[in-house]
């Protein structure tokens, strides 16, 4: 059932992340590798920013040395753990910068970068498309063969864009490889508008400051930077690309990935999945991030692929670049790892092994102090976590979500929304799906984070928030699904414009507008802080529910069900605000406003009413106190492993239908007396 190549310890899933010896003295190695075993940790990632210490001496193209990581390499192959090996290129060499000023990004401003950072190379950039995909050859010529080996980390986080002039041409390259013509752009994106007319793609240029750009998300012509965006996003993907075929050279077996991160924008992460053997990310949410906000994008990095994904980073306690770096509470890393083997994770991953002495991460979070003690309640729980991870081994990898529920996630709506000028700074693309996204999870109903062009028909019913650019075959997609039998839910800002960011004619959402039998005519921009009553009939009347940031004021069809109407003392007093249509063989329902959760709590009772328990996909023989989360893994051959736990650090209880194996503990739970459990503060329960 999985789409991903996922690298192992053989008899326990991966437990363990960055280890940077290269910042510490030969001797420190071995007992380093003393307290990892004793920590239960069985792989390490290795070489993530050395590419300048490859290259020691008089540093040319051709000179290389590898001793120092052929030490590392073997240092850990001794202790008996799996390698994660990076290419190194996540860092610029500062000679190479200096030599080759290519390699160094343009900025936003228009300004030549030189050294220091990371990430930061240009990915037009001739010396860096050629001598990153020549590193990453060497070292996977120069370790292909170890038995250890377990996976290939291409550079590391990717992100950022660039505007120098090699981008520019690779960008006008890309643009006449898309329209094919200047008059077929200028026709795709309207550009008579304000003067943009191009004669030629020698015209155009990336939306920086000096430029089209109000600012780095927004230009006067959305197109241009929308398509910079797509372009950027390729291009990068393009270099991870050429890394990743160099490796394969030497190694066509080991699975190959470079890391994602969290609410990441840059890149559209769907493209980008299919050119990863498998699916990793790094995951540092802050103190106050909502755990539904992380199960949330665990869920799409499960949905990249449709299939388990490695959590190749967190923090064993706090991390240093935040505005507030507070400590994960005891037990508060263990729950966070499990929320994420829930979601699909089969790794446990950390950044980093042993704290820096030095450099802007001295503060960060390890599992071994940077003094070499490991006599600390983060070492232990570490330990802790290693053996019961240990004591796991593999029988839940590989095991998927039986989601019957579908968030639509779409990197492109949140460029398309982001990029246009008006009409509410209020608008967050990320805050409107996780409200829908939160309000599921309340309710323990599992949820795939899908794509706009996913097959959507075995899913009881999908969500898609602010789906703002639906392209035909888009708009043919969720048709299909409708007209098949499904329930779809659509937002204010849905299907507003096509792939160019051109409004679609016909009224919002068109072309949509039949599946939903409503127009929204008008939509007002609500007053920061204020919020506009709503008033459900029926189910949920008794609750007091409201509408912000924009209000849609809808007409609606004959036969459309009008299920909440604004209230207030506005014009639209009365106005329907929440609409159920028939369509087909489905429906759609449409919610005109961001509703607060009270309100989104009454359109989800409408959305699944009539769906039993299985049919949504929850866990029906567990019930929970309120907060806990319950998240089911299925394996091929029907086994559940059910993941009960608390995030929010308040402990309850958890009462059981029947008699499952809590495989923590080993023991019989559930039937009979015993069919109450305490999970105290951040427990954890995982029952088979
Ligand atoms: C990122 C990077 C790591 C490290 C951590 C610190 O995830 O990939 O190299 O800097 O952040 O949180
Ligand atoms: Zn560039």
């Amino acid at each position: 059932m999985t789409n991903a190549k996922m690298p192992t310890a053989g008899t326990s899933i991966l437990f363990g992340g960055d280890y940077n010896p290269e910042q510490w003295p030969r001797q420190t190695w071995d007992e380093d590798m003393r307290l990892l075993k004793e920590a239960h940790v069985n792989s390490v990632t290795l070489n993530v920013f050395s590419w300048a210490l490859l290259q020691p001496g008089q540093p040319d193209e051709d000179t290389y040395d590898f001793t120092m990581l052929d030490d590392i390499v073997d240092t850990v192959t001794k202790a008996g753990l799996t390698i994660v090996m990076a290419t190194s290129t996540g860092a610029l060499p500062a000679w190479m910068t200096l030599k080759h000023p290519d390699i160094n990004r343009v900025d936003f401003q228009g300004r030549r970068h030189r050294h220091g950072g990371r990430h930061n190379a240009c990915p037009s950039s001739p010396t860096y498309r050629k001598f990153a995909p020549k590193l990453a050859g060497l070292i996977a010529k120069r370790y292909a063969h170890l038995d250890n080996l377990v996976c290939w980390h291409i550079s590391n986080e990717m992100s950022g864009y660039c505007y120098c002039d090699n981008c520019a041409a690779a960008f006008r390259v890309w643009l006449q490889s898309r329209y094919k013509t200047i008059e077929a752009l200028n026709q795709a994106w309207t550009t008579n508008f304000w003067g943009h007319t191009y004669h030629s793609f020698e015209e155009i240029f990336p939306p920086n400051e000096l430029g089209d750009a109000v600012d780095e998300n927004r230009s006067l012509l959305p197109a241009l930077t929308l398509n910079y965006r797509r372009f950027m996003s390729d291009a990068m993907r393009g270099v991870y690309k050429l890394e990743a075929d160099a490796v394969r050279k030497y190694d066509a077996e080991t699975p190959v990935t470079t890391n994602f991160m969290l609410d990441f924008k840059d890149f559209d992460y769907f493209e980008w999945g299919k050119d990863l053997d498998v699916v990793s990310w790094d995951c540092y949410p802050s103190y106050d991030t909502a755990p539904s906000a992380i199960a949330m994008w665990h869920d799409l990095m499960r949905g990249l692929k449709g299939a388990p994904f490695m959590l190749m980073e967190q923090t064993p306690s706090r991390a240093n670049w935040q505005p507030f770096n507070s400590l994960k509470r005891p037990g508060q890393m263990r729950a966070q790892s499990f929320q994420a083997m829930a979601h699909g994770a089969d790794t446990i991953q950390f950044f980093q092994m042993r704290r820096s002495q030095a450099g802007c991460e001295k503060f960060h979070g390890a599992i071994i102090e940077n003094d070499g003690t490991s006599n600390t309640r983060v070492f232990r729980e570490t330990a802790q976590l290693g053996a019961e991870l240990g004591g796991l081994g593999t029988q839940i990898e590989g095991s998927n979500l039986a989601a019957r529920v579908a968030i639509v996630f779409d990197w492109q709506s949140w460029w398309g929304m982001l990029g246009s000028v008006g009409p509410s700074v209020s608008l967050d693309y990320l805050t409107e799906v996780n409200r829908y996204y939160a309000e599921l999870y309340r309710r323990h109903i599992p949820v795939d984070m899908v794509r706009k062009t996913a097959d959507l028909s075995g899913y009881a019913a999908v969500l898609a928030p602010c789906l703002y650019m639906v392209d035909e075959a888009t708009a043919a997609n969720l048709r299909s699904y409708v007209r098949g039998g499904g329930r779809l839910l659509a937002t204010t800002m849905s299907s507003i414009t096509n792939e160019d960011d051109v409004c679609h004619l016909g009224g919002a959402p068109s072309p949509l507008r039949d599946i939903f039998g409503v127009w929204a005519e008008e939509t007002d921009a609500v007053a920061p802080d204020v919020s506009v009553p709503l008033e459900f009939a029926g189910a949920g009347a008794d609750r007091a529910a409201s509408g912000s940031i924009l209000c849609d004021v809808l007409q609606v069809d004959s036969d459309t069900r009008v299920l909440a109407t604004y209230g207030g003392q506005d014009y639209y007093a009365g106005a329907p605000a929440v609409t159920e249509h028939d369509f087909g063989e489905g429906r759609g329902y449409y919610v005109a406003t961001m509703p607060d959760t009270a309100a989104i709590a009454s359109v989800i009772d409408r959305l699944v009413e009539g769906l039993s328990a299985s049919e949504l996909g929850e866990a029906s023989d567990v019930t929970v106190t309120d907060g806990l989360e319950v998240t089911t893994r299925v394996a091929g051959d029907g086994t559940r492993y059910t993941f009960v736990i608390d995030l929010a650090g308040k402990g309850g209880e958890v009462r059981l239908a029947a008699p499952r194996t809590d495989l923590l503990t080993g023991r019989e739970v559930g039937g009979g007396a015993e069919s109450t459990l305490t999970l105290e503060r951040f427990g954890v329960v995982i029952l088979k």
